[in-house]
């Protein structure tokens, strides 16, 4: 969260109220805070050159020759000469071109003065002269497979290589430089096609002060009355990369902006500023908008009918993209369809190109987490539901809470502290007043295994009597100022602060020490993490964020890691709470995050921050949610309520109901916000809010399901039209209804006021799809109306899937561990499959095999529906198997029977050697509904291999 007044929230009284209802009236982003295109120097500059190479009648052909002398392959890695022609002097760049044996290829280009350090620094400073090139090692695990057989060939001034899957081939023209990405001779990514390319290489600065051609950008920068001292001077990096015949992009979170995304050049419906990456606190941010949020992930999805390919710009600075779209009658039989052209430009570092070639999404996400590895496995209880507040006040403020969800019967798991349970803000600390015993709260809370998540921050109280600010500042582990010698100082919560460097590492060391139960007494193992402000946000800081020029560990400057800084911190986290019962009893850990980078999903769960309580806000964070999947980091969600401003009623209860599909499912709400805990909505909304939590925790185990394919595939855990049904191109920019998960559950939560139907696009024309309720159904595809009063979520099933549920409310999902199944089979023609991944959900034993994998198929051929086990290695899940091996199934649906099943009494159930009858009861379907089956306690057990014959 953001603060509303820098005196402190709790302590300034009248003065506080007075100010909060001037925040009232303008609930607007303050534009002038954040920097525009034309604002940000290299932006500028890098637009003015496309505009030139772009103009009527451009004579401007781009400096960049490859030397065709200096090419080399070995081992599936070209290396090579660019030579930027400048004059009458080359600027060498060197190019490194590798070849992996999935398809993808990644083009890193330095520059050969930096590399070597003959550059000199202005203003005596300590930083590096380097261009950063580490952003690598934070944000990759692996998948680099060279493809050592890759065959290299140069004729008329093109290099080809071949490599990869059959079809694969790179053409490498040199003069201008640029790359085509073909497969079977087909061009799908283009670099420098447009002549956008930019390396500012290094230059001295001209002593004549008109030397620079009247940019001052090159050589400072002020911005919110802040100067950048800018010690290296320009060296951005730039890139245009084409898709032909791709109509659609998607990904480069965060921003509250469309799936697919826009153009950005102006004209109507576009946007007129570029995308931006620049993680940043933005105070109230607006929808709609390509600006800056918290968080960045520069992974961008290209899609076309029947293709898929993706491009990752690993670069940790300032990013900005725009992206526009030319029309092109391909012939006049096929619809219009566009070549989608965009222009990547970043401040610092290297240039580094990962070009993924799918084909397919399941394949491009498998390649791109391959890279940057993929999602976390979460802890069972984090995907369940969460109740947070700033802030829950005190110890007994808790301890109300929670015995009210349960007088409501309303389930939840996890109640969080946000920054006031501190004393004085000062984290691994507890208000002696408040929280004066927070281990008998903390006991409290896991009598129904339920979690407390507290807040910590990577600002460190600037404080003599802070022991742990002390120690930061003692032992040199702050982020530096831009003279490399003096610990950063800044404003933050505990107002005078220092930020933490967790590029250091003996300051994550050292920051894991500090959650030794020892050290951060008063919290027990039940007690989790979140990790807010990480950007960092510092509330005196140009853009709210930390100069440019301060410097970290190693002397890089902020500058070049500004994008990486959260995920540093988020990863100390993570690596502190996973060993904090200690050798051998490790937890997956839960820690939210505010800010992130590529590479994010391995440790962390997101939130799109500070939300508004109004409707279009609930709208947005969809598209948004949608895009995290994109981009590999599916452990996403929004404020539940909005976090500034107070919902109305019907808002907070059609936010319940969108909530209960979001990965990650947390209410929320500002200081000032009035209390909002889903029992205070009064009826009907507390029993529609339940209705809609205990959806969720009957869902848990397609949820977990979900979150296990995304955890070693990549799939995303909410599936957008587009990569469901990847030749439907009239669903490419649906971005308000989703798939989850493999179950064909497809949704459309309301979004809007007084809203009692709404259409839903229904994409196929041979599938049924039931309403998940009262199985009503829809035939045929097109855009179908479905009813959607205040109670009621549009939610259809797919035929053709098995969907497993636990449909015993209780108290919290740890308590429903060895709780029975209900299996819902959505029945079509061809039959019905589906998944059940289930684990203990909290250690790594999984990954000695402790798991059940069970796939249902029902096969209309024998009317029998199988369970069978897809453990590649069964003996070593012996002993959680015995665990769990009491838990049933107790009740199948088949959805969508004929008649001939009416006189249908018993089933016979098959397990081992046994045999038995099970009792089935049909009910007839009346008015457009389908008819079903129910299976009544059929007693096979979730452990085992069992059929059920229905014939
Ligand atoms: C994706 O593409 C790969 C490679 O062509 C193919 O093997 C795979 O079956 C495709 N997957 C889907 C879901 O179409
Ligand atoms: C956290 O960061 C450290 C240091 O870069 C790295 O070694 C470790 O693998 C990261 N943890 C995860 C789970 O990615």
């Amino acid at each position: 969260m953001r603060q509303l007044n820098p005196l402190g929230s709790s302590s300034a009284g009248v003065l506080l109220v007075s100010f909060l209802s001037l925040v009232q009236i303008s609930k607007a982003v303050k534009h002038g805070d954040f920097k525009t295109c034309a604002q940000s120097g290299f932006c500028k500059r890098n637009r003015a050159l496309a505009d030139q190479a772009t103009a009527a009648g451009a004579s401007r052909t781009s400096p960049y020759e490859l030397d065709a002398n200096t090419v080399a392959l070995k081992d599936g890695v070209l290396t090579a000469t660019i030579l930027k022609n400048i004059g009458e002097e080359n600027v060498e760049l060197p190019l490194v071109f590798s070849f992996l044996d999935n398809g993808v290829a990644r083009v890193t280009i330095d520059e050969a003065k930096r590399m070597t350090g003959q550059i000199e620094l202005r203003h005596g400073s300590t930083a590096k002269k380097e261009r950063y090139n580490e952003a690598a090692k934070w944000a990759l695990v692996g998948g680099e497979n060279f493809h050592k057989d890759a065959i290299i060939k140069t004729e008329d001034g093109v290099t080809s290589v071949a490599y990869g899957p059959a079809g694969y081939q790179v053409k490498i023209t040199h003069k201008p430089f640029s790359v085509k990405f073909l497969k079977d001779g087909e061009a799908h990514v283009v670099l420098n096609e447009r002549s956008f390319m930019n390396i500012e290489h290094w230059r001295p600065k001209p002593e004549d002060s008109d030397g620079n051609k009247g940019d001052d950008t090159w050589w400072e920068e002020a911005f919110g009355g802040n100067t950048d001292s800018k010690p290296r001077g320009p060296e951005s990096v730039a890139m245009d990369i084409t898709f032909p015949g791709y109509d659609h992009v998607y990904g480069i979170p965060e921003h509250a902006s469309s799936l697919s995304l826009k153009e950005t050049r102006g004209g109507e419906g576009n946007y007129n500023e570029p995308y931006r990456l620049y993680n940043a606190d933005v105070f109230e941010y607006e929808i709609d908008s390509p600006m800056t949020l918290y968080g960045s992930i520069p992974f961008m999805q290209a899609q076309k009918k029947g293709s898929t390919v993706g491009v990752f710009w690993l670069n940790a600075a300032e990013t900005w993209i725009d992206i526009v779209k030319q029309k092109t009658n391909v012939n006049a039989l096929s619809p219009e369809r566009a070549t989608t052209q965009t222009h990547w430009m970043s401040e610092s570092g290297l240039l580094d190109i990962f070009v993924l070639p799918g084909p397919n999404s399941s394949w491009l996400y498998k390649q791109y987490g391959d890279l940057t590895g993929f999602t976390a496995l979460p802890a069972a209880f984090s995907i369940a539901y969460h109740q947070c507040r700033w802030n829950y006040v005190s110890q007994d403020d808790v301890k109300d809470v929670d015995r009210k969800f349960d007088k409501f019967d309303i389930p939840y798991d996890v109640i969080w502290l946000d920054i006031e349970y501190t004393d004085s803000k000062k984290y691994f600390t507890w208000d002696p007043l408040t929280f004066k015993d927070p281990e008998t709260m903390l006991k409290t809370l896991d009598k129904r295994e339920r979690k407390l998540v507290a807040i910590i921050d990577p600002h460190i109280k600037n404080d003599k009597n802070y022991a742990i600010g002390n120690e930061l500042v003692n032992k040199g582990f702050g982020v530096m100022d831009k003279t490399g010698k003096k610990i950063y100082e800044g404003w933050c919560w505990p107002g005078s602060s220092h930020w933490i460097d967790c590029f250091n590492p003996a300051a994550r060391a050292w920051w894991k020490s500090l959650f030794d139960f020892k050290k951060f007494v008063g919290s027990m193992p039940n007690t989790w993490i979140w990790n807010d402000m990480n950007e960092p946000s510092v509330f005196n800081g140009p853009e709210t964020t930390m100069p440019k020029d301060n410097i970290h560990y190693d002397n890089w400057e902020h500058r070049d890691v500004h994008n990486l800084n959260g995920m540093t911190f988020h990863n100390a986290t993570y690596e502190a709470l996973k060993t904090r019962l200690g050798p051998g009893k490790e937890r997956r850990p839960f820690v939210l995050t505010r800010s992130y980078f590529a590479g994010s999903q391995r440790t962390a769960a997101m939130w799109t921050g500070d939300n508004q309580a109004d409707w279009s806000h609930l709208a947005q964070a969809f598209p948004m949610l949608l895009a995290q999947g994109i981009a590999g980091m599916p452990f996403a969600g929004a404020d539940v309520g909005g976090f500034f401003g107070n919902p109305s009623k019907e808002l907070l209860t059609r936010w319940y109901q969108a909530g209960a599909f979001y990965p990650f499912f947390r209410g929320h709400a500002h200081i000032d916000a009035k209390r909002r805990e889903p029992y205070l909505a009064g009826e009907p909304y507390v029993s529609i809010i339940r209705d809609a939590i205990r959806l969720r925790y009957s869902l848990l185990p397609t949820w977990y399901t979900a979150f296990h394919r995304a955890s070693w595939e990549g799939m995303p855990i909410l599936r957008p039209h587009f990569v469901m049904f990847p030749d439907d191109e009239a669903g490419f920019a649906i971005d308000d209804q989703f798939y989850l998960g493999d179950t064909g559950i497809l949704v459309k939560p309301i979004v809007s006021e007084g809203v009692t139907e709404t259409s839903v696009y229904v994409p196929e024309e041979n599938m049924v799809y039931y309403d998940y309720f009262d199985y009503t159904m829809y035939n045929g595809k097109g855009i179908r109306s479905v009813p959607a009063p205040l109670g009621s979520i549009p939610m259809l099933m797919r035929s053709g899937h098995i969907i497993p549920r636990k449909d015993r409310p209780r108290r919290s999902s740890g308590l429903m561990r060895y709780d029975p199944y209900t299996l819902v089979v959505a029945l079509a023609p061809g039959g019905a499959g589906g998944v059940l991944y289930v684990d203990d959900g909290e250690t790594y034993d999984n990954k000695d095999g402790a798991f059940i994998h069970r796939s249902f198929i029902y096969n209309p051929g024998d009317k029998t529906l199988r369970s069978g086990n897809l453990h590649p290695e069964p003996a070593k899940a012996a002993k959680y198997v015995k665990e769990m091996r009491d838990v049933r199934v107790e009740r199948v649906i088949l959805v969508g029977v004929t008649d001939e099943w009416k006189d249908k009494k018993t089933v016979e159930v098959k397990q081992g050697s046994k045999t038995w009858d099970a009792e089935v009861k049909f009910v007839e379907g009346k008015e457009g509904r389908a008819s079903h089956v129910i299976v009544r306690n059929p007693r096979v057990a979730i452990v085992k291999d069992w059929t059920i014959n229905f014939a």
